[in-house]
């Protein structure tokens, strides 16, 4: 029997808080596969007052999951694969994207811990892009079915910035995530390695849909990311210093909200190897 695990849901569609746990890798078997279980049904899920985490038992913990991977072109922090988000230095995630969906196997869950947090703003929000799909109207599910996309880390980084595009940070982030071009061609509707849902992977990584103009590209992710953004296929996250979210990145989108203008705000994040997306027809 599986330990009982005392979530309680934070929004309608997405997202569940667990109370009781303190994350490490040495968490009893039966409580990582409930916290499994909860992420497949939940598919982000947070923990509060995980003080206790460094850089290293984060990343100790994430290895519960799978092999822990760094990011394709950004650094880690020293000795270990966590990337650190420091909005001080360009890292403000402010647009609608699924992690480094660039890659051919991109991660299939990411795990972020809050270290510093300004005293207002600074929320994140998840999309469940499972159930996006599941409410598409039938034309536009079959329609989606047949998609492919051609991913890239050269998005436009300025598109929603709330400060100036030449904002220095932002410039010098540009160029470490740029350092090296990558793209992958994903189908727009991935059948979920775990679960056997069907979810749209898009985000702002989209840079065209193979066989459609760049107009005609744009028109059409607009669709289904509307889709996926909708308010009530949301939860949004008030961070404390200490909480945790482990979000299956296979089957969500986030943003991190950029309200909260020269207050510092840090993250830090690993993620877990994923496999190349099967599409609906295999
Ligand atoms: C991310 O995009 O992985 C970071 C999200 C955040 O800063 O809250």
């Amino acid at each position: 029997r599986l330990a009982p695990l005392d979530t309680v849901r934070v929004a309608g569609r997405i997202g569940a808080e667990v109370r009781g746990v303190r994350l490490g890798a040495d968490l009893p078997a039966a409580v990582f596969t409930a916290i499994r279980q909860a992420l497949d049904q939940h598919k982000v899920l947070f923990f509060r007052g995980q003080h206790h985490l460094t850089d290293a038992a984060q990343q100790d913990f994430a290895r519960l999951f799978g092999d822990v991977v760094p990011h394709p072109t950004v650094p880690s922090r020293d000795g270990t694969q966590v990337l650190e988000l420091d909005s001080q230095h360009g890292g403000r995630a402010n647009s609608w994207h699924t992690d480094v969906t660039f890659d051919v196997a991109y991660p299939k869950v990411s795990v972020l811990r809050s270290v510093v947090i300004p005293p207002h703003g600074g929320d994140t929000v998840w999309a469940n892009t499972a159930t996006a799909y599941a409410d598409l109207p039938a034309p536009l599910k079959g329609l989606a079915d047949t998609l492919w996309a051609v991913h890239g880390n050269d998005y436009d980084y300025a598109a929603t910035r709330v400060k100036a595009a030449d904002d220095e940070g932002l410039r010098r982030y540009r160029e470490v995530f740029t350092s090296r071009i990558i793209e992958a061609e994903h189908p727009l509707v991935r059948v979920h390695p775990r679960t056997g849902e069907r979810t749209l992977v898009a985000g702002h990584f989209v840079k065209r849909f193979i066989g459609h103009s760049s107009l005609d590209s744009a028109n059409l992710l607009s669709i289904f990311q509307r889709h996926i953004t909708r308010l009530e296929n949301t939860v949004r996250w008030r961070w404390a210093e200490g909480d945790v979210a482990i979000w299956d990145n296979q089957a969500t989108q986030h943003y991190a909200i950029d309200d909260y203008g020269d207050q510092h705000r840090v993250v830090r994040r690993v993620t877990v190897a994923g496999e190349a997306p099967v599409a609906v027809d295999g």
